[in-house]
């Protein structure tokens, strides 16, 4: 794909294009709770190309085996955005990323390294000048593979304007195309982020030679609005993350970004490509494949960004909704489509509204998804959006099954332990069906898997809740299991809430048997 910055199309000569890199499955993923599996990660990024991303940063290759291969496989499926992998400045993290980026479209190699006196003294134990020299042979070597490089002076924020102008300065000059000015730590505050970065542009020697990129961390919730502080004094492309995850407090968030752009591209002089009606989705997926909720106040795709509770406000947006809403909810992908599905729902239909939800499944998946909504309309009356969405993300994104579900029963009362029986089908085709006891249904259904899988990883996390108002509504379970230092998430859906528990762990349990079996491969 072909970056343009000026001016966007369908805009106004005046108003400028600005390039979206994402970092969800980089920057995000690197978040504590936040790891994904390749297939998720894939799953990820295919959504982030349609949603119209200009530059996906899909991950570390150098960081491990795992992480080389996720970005190559997401630089194999995706044709529209350009995929970066980041890489210390080093020769083997950019051989590293050359491997993972070779079949990419449209690779670009993103390099970092420090220059803030604390980084270059404490973690780097570099100079000035060793930092400068670094910067300019690590770009050089980058070069030679791959023609779009990415510079970042880390802590760029805490270090001296003058001398990130000359790092900035010699990773132009040995070729970088992109420079970007992070504020790694998030303690930068508005006025005086706009003002930095317009000195850097004005000091930066060959700066026209290159964009100018930005990269706000939130530990202050300052992120989104550095960010756009920094666009207003020219920064040609803002790095952000969906749902805002990240590091600590977070990265600033995409959606925020994009929508204040979009809504007051006049002020700002700048718009994005992105196509703003797949945000919801977008943020959806990522909070079902990292586990981690959007908290309902989140601007633009937080669970109560457009409802409307005071009688006053209702009153005025029942008269006219911008009364108290600067964008509608159908602008950003919110969908108050009113056709509900149920079980006279034909295929036709059920296919028609996964593409309105913007879910692309085909064969084997689509087969599978299809069966369980007929199951689940059987159960239920009506089956709306929420749920179909649930039973995409539990079929889509899921990690292969070493371990199946049979049947399950348990036996508890409050007078009574709980007794759990459970029989799984393992992939080489033969049952294990086991008895145990345990402080309530799910531990003791939980402690007989664990039995038949011979491991016992620790239960991190398990959330319960309902996908939809009512009691025939369907049970979400998210389960995060540890095992040798890494976190698998599992998801599970039912109208019964046990076997929702029980699908959640299973399909923990076979992400981090892919996982196992995948390492032992190498
Ligand atoms: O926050 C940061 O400085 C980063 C860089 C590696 C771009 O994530
Ligand atoms: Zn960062």
């Amino acid at each position: 794909m072909k970056i343009e910055t000026t001016p966007a199309p369908g805009i106004n000569e005046t108003v400028r294009n600005i390039i979206i890199l994402d970092t969800t499955l980089r920057d995000g993923e690197q978040a504590p709770g936040c790891s994904m599996n390749p297939r998720e990660k894939l799953e990820v990024a295919r959504r982030l190309e349609k949603l119209g991303v200009d530059v996906i940063e899909a991950g570390f290759p150098a960081s491990s085996p795992g992480d080389l291969e996720s970005v190559r496989a997401i630089a194999e499926i995706v044709k529209d955005s350009t995929v970066a992998g980041l890489c210390r400045s080093l020769e083997k993290d950019i051989d590293a990323g050359r491997r993972a980026l070779e079949k990419a479209a449209h690779p670009r190699i993103h390099i970092f390294l420090a220059t803030s006196p604390i980084h270059m003294q404490w973690k780097l134990k570099m100079t000035e000048d060793q930092v400068l020299e670094q910067t300019a042979a690590a770009v050089k070597y980058a070069k030679k593979f791959c023609s779009d490089v990415e510079f970042s002076a880390e802590d760029a924020f805490r270090s001296d304007p003058d001398f990130v102008c000359t790092v900035f300065g010699a990773a132009i000059k040995a070729g970088a195309l992109t420079v970007n000015f992070p504020d790694t730590v998030g303690y930068a505050l508005p006025g005086e982020f706009g003002e930095r970065i317009r000195y850097v542009r004005e000091h930066t020697p060959g700066m026209e030679k290159a964009r100018l990129s930005v990269h706000c961390h939130n530990d202050l919730g300052l992120a989104v609005a550095n960010s756009l502080a920094a666009i207003v004094s020219g920064a040609d492309q803002a790095e952000c993350t969906l749902n805002g995850i990240g590091e600590r407090a977070g990265n600033a968030s995409l959606e925020e970004i994009v929508m204040s752009l979009r809504l007051r591209k006049e002020s700002l002089k700048a718009d994005t490509r992105i196509d703003a009606t797949r945000i919801y989705g977008a943020s959806r997926l990522v909070s079902q494949v990292t586990g981690v909720k959007v908290q309902p106040n989140k601007a633009i795709v937080g669970e109560n960004a457009f409802v409307h509770e005071a009688g006053i406000h209702q009153h005025g947006v029942m008269a006219n909704r911008e009364t108290y809403e600067i964008m509608t909810p159908e602008s950003v992908g919110i969908s108050k489509s009113q056709m509900i599905l149920g079980k006279h729902s034909g295929r036709h239909a059920f296919e028609d509204r996964l593409k309105l939800l913007g879910f692309s499944v085909d064969g084997e998946t689509l087969e599978k998804i299809f069966a369980e909504f007929k199951d689940l309309a059987d159960k239920k009356k009506t089956v709306n959006d929420r749920d179909i969405e649930a039973l995409v993300m539990g079929a889509a994104a899921a990690a292969p099954e070493t371990w199946k579900l049979d049947h399950w029963a348990v036996n508890t009362g409050s007078a009574l332990g709980a007794s759990g029986t459970i029989r799984l089908q393992h992939k080489d085709g033969a049952y294990r069906k086991l008895v145990s006891l345990g402080d309530g249904p799910i531990d003791s259904i939980y402690k007989a898997i664990n039995q038949i899988i011979g491991r016992e990883p620790e239960l991190e996390l398990y959330e319960i809740g309902a996908i939809t108002g009512g009691s025939a509504s369907q049970g979400e379970t998210m389960v995060k299991i540890v095992w040798d230092d890494r976190r698998y998430n599992g998801r599970g859906v039912s109208t019964d809430v046990i076997e929702s528990s029980i699908k959640a762990y299973l399909a923990a349990v076979n992400a981090m048997e892919y996982e196992l079996a995948r390492k032992t491969a190498e």
